[in-house]
């Protein structure tokens, strides 16, 4: 087929146990796990057609984005064996967020995942074959580390580890068994500060090269990795939330003590999450995580909606910048958005 388009729906993810520091070609340092999210999705179209003048074109909600190429090219350029069909088109993606630009969620993850399985499923209409997500998952990874965890709906695992058959550095994989107090976790992003991080996770990652932790927090994580499986599998929140804070507070511990410093967590990061801590302590199912930025990712089970709502209203929503945060939970995965072709 010369001409031809088509588009998936992909979740960002928000990792447990973190992947902080690579090597090679995006392979981690250390194994990770997250879960997809269902309300923040990057939706994308792929369209090619015989080869002209304008080889590649990015569209970002409706405007053409020529300052995302150089990412966009690294990323086939990387991926170009795994899809030799490509190089003989000239391609046009459209993407668009379903979170404002200006959130501070990562959208990396939703947009390589959703561009990878694009290119995985044009490979199926050429092949007539079923999509390969662990082709997918290695392609997401080509863009970004934490992409190649979005191809999967619930909890997915990225890394080899011993703890979990099938693990592997070049691609992530489902978690079998989660135990039903899981699977409906909820995620409200508090958005403490919407600006544009000053120290992207690229430079975050090299960091790590050097740093003087960096072998011992591999271990950690190898460590969480192998207790947070099983916790997962067992239903203990506060097992699992006592595991997830370390890892949030180890990222930034890492941030903190690399040999350019620096701070990504803001005041209202640190009231948000010392008040989360307390009213754990008085035994209500509530922990935090953290990316790498100052977003506070308040976890808990569907059971506590209607309190966690009371809880952001009475006491957290003043840190927010503009009062915002967005109401998520672990999502189902990709989804194709079928076109006429
Ligand atoms: C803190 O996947 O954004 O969110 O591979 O350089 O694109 P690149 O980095 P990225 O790093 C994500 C880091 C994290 C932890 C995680 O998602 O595991």
């Amino acid at each position: 087929m010369t001409e031809g388009s088509v588009s998936w729906r992909c979740p960002s993810n928000i990792a447990l146990v973190k992947y902080w520091g690579k090597h090679g070609i995006q392979l981690p340092a250390n194994p990770s796990i997250s879960f997809s999210l269902s309300e923040s999705h990057t939706t994308t179209m792929l369209s090619w057609r015989p080869k002209d003048e304008r080889t590649l074109e990015f569209y970002f909600e409706g405007q053409e984005k020529p300052e995302f190429l150089p990412k966009i090219e690294t990323f086939f350029k990387r991926a170009e064996s795994m899809f030799p069909f490509v190089k003989e088109h000239s391609l046009r993606i459209e993407s668009e967020n379903s979170f404002p630009h200006s959130s501070g969620i990562a959208s990396s993850a939703s947009a390589m995942s959703a561009l990878a399985m694009c290119l995985c499923e044009w490979e199926s209409v050429i092949e007539g074959k079923d999509i390969d997500f662990e082709k997918a998952s290695e392609a997401a990874r080509l863009g970004s580390g934490s992409a190649c965890r979005s191809v999967y709906g619930g909890f997915a695992l990225w890394g080899e580890t011993e703890h979990l058959s099938g693990s592997s550095d070049r691609f992530a994989r489902s978690v079998p068994e989660i135990h039903v107090n899981f699977t409906t976790l909820q995620d409200t992003i508090l958005l403490i500060d919407e600006g544009v991080k000053e120290v992207s996770s690229t430079v975050g990652h090299g960091l790590m090269n050097g740093h003087m932790y960096a072998s011992q927090r591999f271990d950690q994580a190898r460590g969480n990795i192998k207790d947070i499986l099983s916790v997962l599998k067992g239903g203990d929140f506060n097992a699992m939330a006592e595991l997830m804070e370390q890892e949030a507070l180890s990222l930034h511990a890492m941030m903190m003590t690399s040999k350019t410093p620096y701070l990504l967590m803001r005041p209202g990061t640190l009231e948000v999450i010392s008040r989360i801590m307390a009213r754990r302590k008085q035994g209500s199912p509530v922990s935090f995580t953290l990316d790498a930025g100052a977003n506070v990712h308040m976890i808990y089970p569907s059971s506590y909606v209607d309190k966690a709502m009371e809880f952001i209203s009475s006491e957290l929503v003043d840190f927010c910048a503009n009062g915002a945060y967005i109401c998520d939970k672990v999502g189902t995965g990709p989804q194709n958005m079928v076109l006429q072709r």
